[in-house]
């Protein structure tokens, strides 16, 4: 098994790695069905969360937990850890590297996570730093979700929608895809959200097709995949009536999955606002909850190619 030292960033994952990493999530998920777990009992897992999260702190913690190991955690680290008076992430980092095997770190800053590993004596895992920074387990575990539901990833044809400005997931997803053959990346925004020039360049770089839209329904039925992000109220200030619009602009409801193919698929990392209907839960090609599960099984697949 390839060992990992930190998982950082999506552009530290080759396409062997992502190999191996599917083909251990895939041996996790034959491990929970026998209700088994493997031989981690001597190790301890620190979750370190400076911002709120329910996914990906719970199936962090679940995994180690399913691994046989043990958990310490601080979710407001900002409120209950020694940084209220002052001490420095870095600090804080060498301090609890000493009692745990791995630091799973989720902060508000972008960098935060390689800044920790500068510094600390056991593994770093990136739970999602600031906005728009990076969320390298999500995106691996999107990808898994992307395979195990459509059987491919080269020539995936893909529409992101929401706010691909901030969003971390889709930043780290695109660099992901972007390894892959044939992918074609379609950006779905207003030019206020639209995703940033330092992926644009990225693909550029690596001769990925994409292209910047701004309307959802000139490609609905071309693509295999519609991955929606979250629109913040806040982004909008007191311009009320401009995010109503932007909102009901890219909400997808029956009507607008009815435009879908047949077996493309619909992914959101959660938690969902006013993006997607309820009503469209109960439709096959609604993946999301799908999603979460598969969370727990790369991230235990991470943790034991750490460890
Ligand atoms: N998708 C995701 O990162 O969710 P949480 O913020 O709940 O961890």
């Amino acid at each position: 098994m390839a060992k990992l030292q930190h998982v950082i960033e999506a552009q530290q994952f080759t396409l062997p790695l992502i190999h191996e990493l599917f083909q251990t999530a895939d041996q996790m998920e034959k491990i929970l069905e026998r209700g088994g777990t493997l031989d981690y009992q001597n190790k301890i897992m620190a979750s370190l969360f400076y911002a709120p999260s329910t996914r990906t702190r719970f199936s962090f913690e679940s995994a180690m937990y399913r691994l046989g190991g043990k958990v310490i955690s601080t979710e407001q680290a900002h409120l209950f850890s020694s940084v209220i008076g002052g001490e420095t992430l870095e600090d804080t980092i060498r301090v609890v590297s000493n009692f745990c095997d791995v630091i799973v770190l989720r902060h508000t800053e972008v960098g935060a996570a390689k800044r920790a590993s500068f510094v600390s004596s056991v593994p770093i895992i990136n739970a999602g730093d600031g906005k728009g920074g990076q969320h390298p387990t999500q995106a691996l575990l999107d990808l898994y979700t992307i395979y195990k539901e459509l059987g491919y990833i080269d020539g995936l044809k893909i529409a992101f929608v929401g706010d691909l400005e901030q969003g971390r997931t889709v930043r780290s997803l695109a660099y992901l895809l972007g390894k892959f053959e044939r992918v074609m990346l379609y950006f779905i925004a207003p030019d206020f959200l639209q995703i940033r020039e330092d992926i644009q360049d990225y693909l550029t770089r690596h001769n990925v097709w994409f292209t910047l839209e701004s309307e959802l329904n000139k490609i609905i039925s071309e693509v295999d995949v519609i991955y929606v992000t979250r629109i913040e109220r806040e982004r909008f200030g007191d311009k009320a009536d401009i995010y109503e619009e932007t909102v009901k602009n890219y909400f997808i409801d029956r009507e607008t999955i009815s435009k879908m193919k047949e077996k493309a698929i619909i992914m959101h990392p959660l938690p969902r606002l006013n993006e997607i209907s309820p009503d469209v839960d109960s439709d096959p090609r609604a993946v999301y909850f799908r999603q979460t599960k598969n969370g727990l099984l790369i991230r235990m697949a991470l943790l034991t190619m750490v460890l």
